[in-house]
């Protein structure tokens, strides 16, 4: 595996080696990831594209330890994850991730505020309501900390999304298909957030998405066909020889 000499000076982020997913059971069981092995730099920004049903959102959910793998190593910010229960997944993922869906997924009996700071609350910050309000101040969203999701837009409530994904300051931030729900210009406006959030904080960034111009905004691109990758591309450099 080459390692991108920009990102190659610390531990990765990211480490997968083999991994394997299989999802459903009986006849609908389908074999999705198969194999993937990657490593992900610290700080680095990668975009993750390819076809519908490659197995995209399936592999994100891995790293985040949102589902399991049932084969290979998954190591995110020097944590094994292949094997911990759910509580300790639980764990790590308020400690480690911050997750932004194509839809939103907010709690809709809770305002923006409550939102944001509910989940920094539960991991037993002391200030959760003061972090949530200077995080949604930074989103643009100050004039609407009181609003319930019903009574904001898409983009806004894509921004309080954001928000809460940064509010812990994760040192992994991952995306899936976050503008696929709104409009050119409001995606445009959360991806900016999203990418100087990642910049400012120096967090490691991996984003799902079809659109080819916000992939080439990343330090690279991993294409995944069939569950496995099927490229590895540095951002104007040549292809890394990174996919396994
Ligand atoms: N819970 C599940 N049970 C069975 N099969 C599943 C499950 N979740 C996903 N799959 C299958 O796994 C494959 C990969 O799905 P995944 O959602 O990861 O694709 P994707 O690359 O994100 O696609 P898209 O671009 O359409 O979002 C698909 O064929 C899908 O049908
Ligand atoms: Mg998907």
């Amino acid at each position: 595996m080459q390692p991108d000499s920009r990102f190659s000076t610390a531990a990765p982020a990211i480490a997968l080696d083999k991994v394997e997913l299989s999802l459903g059971s009986g006849a609908a069981r389908v074999h999705i990831l198969k194999g993937i092995s990657l490593n992900i730099g610290q700080g680095e920004a990668v975009g993750l594209v390819g076809p519908s049903g490659s197995g995209k959102s399936s592999l994100l959910m891995v790293l985040a330890g949102l589902e399991q793998s049932d084969g290979g190593s998954v190591v995110v910010a020097g944590q094994q994850l292949a094997g911990l229960d759910e509580d300790s997944l639980a764990r790590f993922r308020g400690r480690h991730v911050g997750i932004v869906f194509q839809a939103f997924h907010l709690i809709p009996t809770m305002t923006a505020l409550e939102n944001v700071a509910v989940p920094l609350e539960l991991a037993g910050r002391a200030d959760a309501f003061e972090r949530a309000r200077a995080e949604l101040t930074q989103v643009g969203l100050g004039h609407r900390l009181d609003h319930y999701p019903s009574q904001l837009s898409g983009g806004e409530q894509q921004r309080v999304a954001v928000a809460r994904a940064l509010a812990p300051e994760p040192a992994i931030l991952v995306a899936d298909e976050p503008t696929g729900n709104l409009d050119e210009t409001t995606g445009q406006q959360i991806m900016e957030l999203i990418f100087s959030a990642q910049a400012r904080r120096g967090a490691t960034l991996v984003i799902v998405t079809h659109d080819l111009a916000l992939a080439r905004r990343c330090d690279r691109t991993v294409r995944l066909r069939s569950g496995q990758i099927e490229e590895s591309a540095l951002i104007g450099g040549d292809a890394a020889g990174d996919a396994a």
